[in-house]
């Protein structure tokens, strides 16, 4: 007999590859040591106070250090890092992971100098839902490089965005 949590899920996650998400590196820094991994889920809450969310599964190394430190960063990541995602996504561990890339201190935490956009937030509420945590973070610091070349993911590749139609000459 068909099973149909596992064809729903089956299904969700089919459907979840058509979704194209913009890579981060979320970031923390506690006593000293740096976490880090690749995450898209990431989303925009509120401009005012400016809150932003990330989902992050409990079994993550840097779940725990996250929610300690009580403050984090997210590093949204330009077409440049690509080489950063399989590194950040359990190729290499911990402090490890900071060997690649340029990374400076901002506001206490690691942030990449050249992030297509980085955002510095203090921890402001945990919703766990199952196997992850919903952190909801205020922004404290936003920056940004001015020409947008985001990196994005899609149907599990690295891909690129383009503008649909071209700018007339
Ligand atoms: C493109 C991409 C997007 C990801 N998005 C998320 C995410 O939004 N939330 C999450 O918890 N894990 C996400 N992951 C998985 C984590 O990066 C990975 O499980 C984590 O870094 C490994 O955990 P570790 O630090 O314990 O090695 C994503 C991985 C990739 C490659």
């Amino acid at each position: 007999m068909n099973n149909p949590t596992a064809n729903a899920q089956a299904q969700f996650r089919s459907a979840m590859r058509r979704f194209t998400s913009t890579i981060c590196l979320i970031t923390t820094e506690l006593d000293g040591v740096r976490h880090g991994m690749a995450a898209t889920a990431v989303q925009s809450v509120t401009a005012d106070p400016p809150t932003i969310l990330v989902c992050i599964n409990q079994s993550a190394s840097i779940s725990q250090p996250l929610k300690q430190a009580g403050h984090f960063a997210v590093n949204m990541l330009h077409l440049s890092h690509a080489p950063l995602v399989p590194l950040f996504s359990g190729k290499l561990k911990g402090e490890e992971r900071f060997q690649h890339g340029n990374w400076i201190s901002l506001d206490g935490m690691p942030v990449l100098a050249d992030a297509q956009a980085a955002f510095v937030c203090s921890l402001k509420d945990v919703v766990h839902v199952e196997t992850h945590d919903v952190v909801l973070g205020e922004v404290c610091e936003a920056r940004f490089l001015e020409a947008i070349a985001p990196l994005l993911y899609e149907d599990g590749k690295l891909v690129r965005s383009s503008a649909l139609i071209e700018a007339a000459a």
